[in-house]
């Protein structure tokens, strides 16, 4: 007997980087969704498998061990993957005060490494599932707090807001220092996301970010408080649906990361396509340095924005927001 949980991706749609900085984000929550399944083994290890990745291995106290071939991977790759997972059922069972072995098997409908949060998605869908299988009643800031321990391992000095849209779900106003808003968005965003298929860590584009602030410390100032209005002007938009400000906004957004280095050519490419087909407005979403862009388009121009970029080579798909966060599927 086991138990499945899930979490949403997400999309950042304005304010990625600055927030690792202090300044708000604006983010949500999409209909695409990484399942856990938690189950008891009769051993005492710690078992991972993510479907999707081509990876599974074996945790037994310090020791790891791959299983079958892990798509190539050294031992050391697949270890560095699933460590993350390895924290957060220990952390549980730390919680639970017995020692048992779980089998977690991950399958993700989330693009890997493309900025579209699919790390926190799976950490938060784990935790849910595991302290379920555990009968352990944790509250959703339980779960965002033992899913975000586990982010800092992937990404080093993560905002927060990518395990908290997985697990709260909707539309939040993020902000490190403050926390997150629930936000009322009243109208369908038809947001278009490209994805440019180039894999990249979210770790290194942050790193860069804040090493060109501590070279241009003024310069970058003004950048960030830039966003900072940038997402607050969004925000009055967002609650009256005025996608013509939205659109315009995200284009201003992008500019930014651009000249903050995070964009490539790949992203540029797909960025480009949706402006000359007739997109209000596009940008890169997430970390950058490829990745996925996103792009918003009134109803009859949704079609040939998503052609174009197929066009271009990119895997695009239409987004709808969702509101459900992390949830129980099933015991
Ligand atoms: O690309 P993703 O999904 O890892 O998003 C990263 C967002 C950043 O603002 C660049 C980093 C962060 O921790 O907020």
């Amino acid at each position: 007997m086991g138990v499945i949980a899930s979490a949403p991706a997400k999309i950042i749609l304005f304010g990625e980087h600055f927030v690792v900085h202090g300044e708000p984000a604006l983010v949500l929550a999409i209909d695409k969704r990484v399942h856990a399944k938690a189950e008891f083994r009769d051993d005492a290890r710690l078992f991972f498998k993510s479907v999707n990745l081509n990876l599974s291995g074996f945790f037994e106290d310090e020791k790891f061990e791959i299983e079958g071939v892990n798509g190539g991977r050294t031992v050391k790759d697949a270890r560095s993957k699933l460590e993350p997972l390895k924290l957060i059922a220990k952390k549980i069972l730390e919680i639970y005060g017995e020692k048992v072995g779980l089998s977690i098997e991950i399958n993700s409908m989330v693009p890997v490494a493309a900025g579209l949060g699919s790390s926190a998605a799976v950490a938060t869908a784990v935790t849910a599932a595991i302290s379920a299988l555990l009968n352990i009643k944790l509250t959703n800031q339980d779960i965002f707090q033992i899913s975000y321990e586990a982010e800092k391992v992937v990404h080093g000095t993560p905002s927060g807001v990518d395990p908290a849209i997985s697990t709260f779900g909707g539309t939040l106003l993020f902000q490190a220092d403050t926390g997150f808003k629930p936000i009322d968005v009243p109208v369908d965003l038809p947001l278009i996301v490209g994805c440019t298929g180039v894999e990249r860590s979210t770790g290194v584009q942050v790193a860069k970010v804040r090493a060109l602030k501590e070279k241009y410390p003024q310069v970058i100032r003004y950048v960030l408080k830039s966003g900072r209005e940038i997402v607050i002007t969004a925000l009055s938009a967002l609650q009256k649906g005025d996608l013509k400000v939205l659109g315009d906004l995200m284009n201003i957004n992008h500019a930014l990361l651009y000249g903050l280095g995070v964009s490539d050519e790949s992203l540029e490419s797909l960025i480009t396509a949706a402006r000359k087909e007739g997109a209000l407005g596009a940008k890169l979403t997430g970390a950058g340095g490829g990745g996925c862009m996103i792009a918003l388009a009134e109803d009859e121009k949704i079609n040939p924005v998503l052609e174009v970029l197929q066009k271009r080579g990119g895997t695009p798909f239409l987004a709808r927001k969702t509101d459900e966060g992390v949830k129980i599927e099933g015991k």
